[in-house]
């Protein structure tokens, strides 16, 4: 298309990336948690999959820390095990397989037992030798939080994890930490400290898998790189936004997990604060790490904070009939598997403006996307009052899975003698404009460890302000004055309450309505 000399592609343009995510540098990783749920669903299936696309660094090995011994064979059995029901390209590819699996190893020893520390040093630095790896490496903690602090002091204890800044260190050493990050603000902060005592800020990368799903960072692609939204981005014209994190699966084999944990903790207090985050920051100064992370931190820093008896006219919590009955659930649990809330940002940008958060299991579909709904006209044109009821206002929909794309709503006549209108829709879908698949989150968030690339991971001031919000919360709704929890039936759209929440303020949720 061209326009007044200027030359616009509209079709997808492949070519030079306008940030180039660099290579990987060579490293193993020394991974805990290497038989657990986590490492046979999403790890080792990220990794082989960058394996297939030729990814990964050619000098590269898994050291996998396991408490149960195994040798290599029987582990490296499990691992393709795994592979075979999880891969995201089915079926395996034997040649990747090969290379891949000659990559895996695994070495047995206890948590708490010096010794076995200093085996793993000598270990690693054979694997180093053998592969080529120059002593770089990334521990990646896929173990329950209650480990945490024993894997971190024995890895320091046994000089595993020195001091980025330790003169003379050539070698590389990180640590990736999965969430939950602490139980409440207190623990979180605990975390920290004890993080802080043997590493550097930099050298850990606190992972929250939504911030690596493609079309979470499209969000700040989407905002910035088009200057049509941006004007309109702000309390003038938009009205509220939805941010919705529906699943249809139930709590599946983590009873006793997610009875500890609820889905605040589980979705809200990571996940959808910080797609939220994406959504209402302010431009950074730059796309690198610390520019976005320090918006993002000016974001939590403006919540306006819910306490005590505020918590029950803002948040609707519910359980699933039949939680109880999961094993490891215990038979009273006041646990919610369900939450509907709205939060204001307290800022210039954003006074006045709602933002309603909701997530849940067992419901009726699987949706995650985030809604913008615009302002209403300020005044009618179309005659009759039928007409302008009818009138909707624009919902820009950006959604994150599944049907990944974005959508925008507008009004249009109706072809005729009369003016009718009726709500049409423009789309984007990842599917059909781009002849690829969407990569897993993981892929993308391992790849970044190895290149040092903390852009996609949580800072430590963030997960402490977004605890500090989360934390006054959870402690109304245990003290039970923050409102009861209410039962859903499987497989529904959730409680009534969450529905009446916005009918109060007059409105409706995009996703079931
Ligand atoms: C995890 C939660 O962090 O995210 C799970 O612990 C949840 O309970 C999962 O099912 C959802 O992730 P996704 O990528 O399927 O939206």
């Amino acid at each position: 298309m061209e326009t007044q000399g200027l030359h616009i592609e509209t079709t997808p343009r492949e070519g030079d990336p306008i940030v180039r995510a660099g290579q990987p540098d060579p490293c193993t990783i020394v991974l805990f948690g290497a038989t657990g749920d986590l490492a046979q669903r999403k790890l080792f299936p990220a990794l082989f999959e960058l394996a297939r696309e030729k990814l990964l660094p050619e000098s590269f090995a898994v050291v996998a820390f396991s408490r149960s011994s195994h040798d290599n064979d029987a582990f490296r059995a499990q691992v393709k095990k795994g592979l075979e029901e999880f891969a995201r390209t089915q079926p395996l590819d034997e040649a990747t397989w090969k290379r891949f699996s000659s990559r895996l190893e695994c070495i047995a020893g206890a948590y708490d037992d010096p010794a076995s520390y200093q085996r793993l040093s000598a270990h690693l630095e054979d694997v180093s030798k053998r592969h080529g790896t120059q002593g770089n490496q990334l521990y990646y903690l896929a173990t329950p939080a209650s480990t945490f602090p024993k894997l971190i002091h024995g890895l320091a204890g046994a000089g595993l994890l020195p001091r980025q800044e330790q003169a003379g260190a050539k070698q590389w050493r990180r640590l990736v930490i999965e969430k939950p990050f602490g139980h409440d603000l207190e623990t979180a902060r605990e975390l920290n400290r004890e993080l802080a005592t043997v590493l550097d800020e930099k050298q850990i990368f606190r992972i929250d898998h939504y911030l690596g799903k493609e079309t979470v960072q499209n969000i700040l692609v989407f905002r910035f790189a088009n200057s049509i939204f941006e004007p309109l981005w702000n309390r003038d014209h938009i009205d509220h936004v939805e941010i919705s994190a529906l699943e249809k699966i139930d709590v599946e084999d983590r009873g006793q997990f997610y009875d500890e944990t609820g889905v605040i903790r589980d979705i809200v207090q990571n996940h959808l604060l910080q797609v939220l985050a994406l959504c209402a920051m302010e431009a950074p100064t730059s796309f690198g790490a610390e520019d976005i992370r320090d918006e993002k931190s000016k974001v939590f820093r403006a919540l306006r904070s819910l306490e005590g008896p505020d918590v029950a006219s803002h948040v609707v919590v519910g359980q699933y009939e039949g939680f109880r009955d999961t094993k490891g659930v215990a038979k009273d649990s006041r646990t919610p598997t369900f939450v509907a809330m709205k939060l204001n940002v307290d800022n210039w940008r954003w006074q006045g403006v709602p933002f309603y958060l909701r997530a849940g299991k067992s419901l009726s579909k699987r949706v995650t996307e985030v809604s913008i709904h615009f302002k209403t006209v300020p005044f009618c044109l179309f005659g009759t009052s039928d007409t302008c009821q009818r009138l909707q206002p624009n919902v820009l929909r950006l959604r994150i899975q599944p049907q990944e794309g974005i959508g925008l709503s507008i009004e249009t006549k109706v072809p005729g003698e009369d003016v009718n209108l009726a709500g049409v829709n423009m789309d984007f879908s990842y599917a059909e404009t781009f002849d690829k698949p969407v990569p897993e989150a993981y892929e993308r968030l391992l790849l970044d460890c190895m290149r040092g690339n903390a852009t996609l991971f949580a800072r430590k001031d963030s997960v402490e302000q977004a605890w500090a919000y989360i934390t006054p919360i959870l402690q109304a709704l245990d003290s039970g004055k923050g409102g009861e929890v209410q039962p859903y039936k499987p497989g529904s759209t959730g409680p009534t309450a969450a529905r009446e929440l916005l009918a109060r303020d007059g409105r409706h949720w995009t996703v079931f309505p």
